[in-house]
């Protein structure tokens, strides 16, 4: 055995596999059917176990036989070009797990209080009903029932001195399925309800199966901004009944505001919010030059060059669960975006907007690894307050 080949052979597979996630990433950030998705999925999972085969049989045991004390020197061009795109693929993963590594938290966040809450322990049971992806529920480790109850302060210059401590409930992907039993939400909602909030603001995918559309008064129903609470849909709603969703979260009192935008008066400031459902449905809303600040909900983060060209000052948004599995250094490795992992989950300053990203509470498949769900208290700072609203100490 020629164990430098070997290695050799296992980077080319590791950068065929990163081409084929590339694939997967991309294409399911497109407004596809669900059939024509779960075909081109096929394809990725074909891909991923057939080149490596390749690999090992037609240039490891047979052929130039690398495995065996072979030489580089006999591969034909055909082996060289199929070698040279696994090479770049196998570039593309040291970039981001390079970029993983060095990622870090804009300024613009200057405090995170974070506890972690074990629903299932609160229950006394894995909140699961038996039926699609049962199992991988059940899996040992699995952090789906770790709920991140989290607290982030975000300072922002463009933030109106009126608006300084402003906090924004930021909810994300609930993905109602039936899988996670009613029980995950509704604790999880009774949690959120007990802390006061300004703005409530959910960014889409909340049913995955119809029969659950019943579930929304007991756990959304339960939380109540001071000014209001605001919602969008996401893709996953799409497949579905975008429009019975839509009135049912209405019916509870939640503002719709997909392609709109609406204005809140706070001591004098005007708050415009407005909602982004596209690719998959709507247009991006149209933001006045009234509004001393702009909050933009959109379910995915791909939006974000439109929202700076808007000149949004918060962006929320979900969709990409932050990968749901993290794998150490390497980071996120499945997130539907144009722009593959980049925007999984965090918080990102790309002037003049601040993006938070959640990684959502739910999913499909309920399966999470390093990358437990998450809910998030927005509180927002200004840089210059007035004389009434004073800083409190010790925060700045
Ligand atoms: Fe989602």
């Amino acid at each position: 055995m020629d164990w430098l080949n070997l290695l050799a052979l296992l980077w080319l597979i590791a950068g065929n596999t990163t081409l084929w996630v590339a694939y997967v990433n991309r294409t399911h950030a497109l407004p596809l059917t669900c059939g024509t998705l779960h075909r081109l999925r096929r394809v990725h999972d074909v891909m991923i176990i057939l080149v490596p085969l390749l690999l090992i049989v037609g240039l490891g045991l047979t052929g130039p036989k690398l495995l065996l004390g072979g030489s580089w020197a006999k591969l034909t061009p055909f082996w060289w070009a199929f070698v040279g795109v696994c090479l770049l693929g196998g570039m593309q993963l040291v970039f981001v797990t390079i970029r993983n590594i060095l990622q870090r938290a804009p300024e613009q966040l200057i405090d995170k209080q974070s506890e972690t809450i074990d629903i299932a322990d609160k229950l006394g049971a894995k909140p699961v009903e038996p039926g699609k992806y049962y199992r991988l529920a059940m899996l040992p480790m699995n952090e789906q029932f770790e709920v991140e109850f989290n607290q982030k302060t975000f300072q922002l210059e463009s933030l109106p001195a009126e608006l300084d401590g402003l906090s924004i409930l930021h909810i994300s992907d609930w993905h109602f399925m039936g899988t996670l039993s009613q029980s995950y939400f509704k604790q999880v909602s009774d949690l959120l309800a007990q802390e006061p909030v300004d703005i409530v603001c959910f960014t889409g995918d909340l049913i995955d199966s119809m029969k659950c559309v019943e579930w929304i008064p007991e756990t959304l129903g339960k939380l109540k901004g001071k000014y209001g609470n605001f919602f969008i849909l996401g893709n996953h709603d799409w497949y579905q009944d975008p429009d019975v969703i839509r009135e049912a979260v209405s019916k509870i009192g939640w503002v719709n505001v997909a392609s709109e935008t609406v204005e809140l008066e706070i001591d004098h400031a005007i708050l415009q919010i407005g909602g982004d459902e596209t690719p998959w449905m709507g247009t991006s809303p149209e933001f006045s030059e009234i509004a001393h600040f702009r909050l933009l909900l959109c379910h995915t983060p791909d939006n974000l060059q439109s929202a700076r060209d808007s000149h949004v000052d918060l962006m929320l948004s979900g969709h990409n669960h932050g990968g749901q599995v993290q794998l150490p250094l390497v980071g996120p490795v499945y997130s539907p975006s144009r722009f593959g992992t980049q925007y999984a989950s965090g918080i990102f300053w790309e002037a003049p907007t601040l993006l938070h990203i959640s990684r959502g509470l739910s999913g499909r498949h309920p399966l999470r690894y390093h990358c437990r769900p998450e809910v998030t208290r927005i509180v927002l700072k200004a840089v210059e307050v007035s004389p009434e609203k004073p800083h409190e100490p010790g925060v700045d």
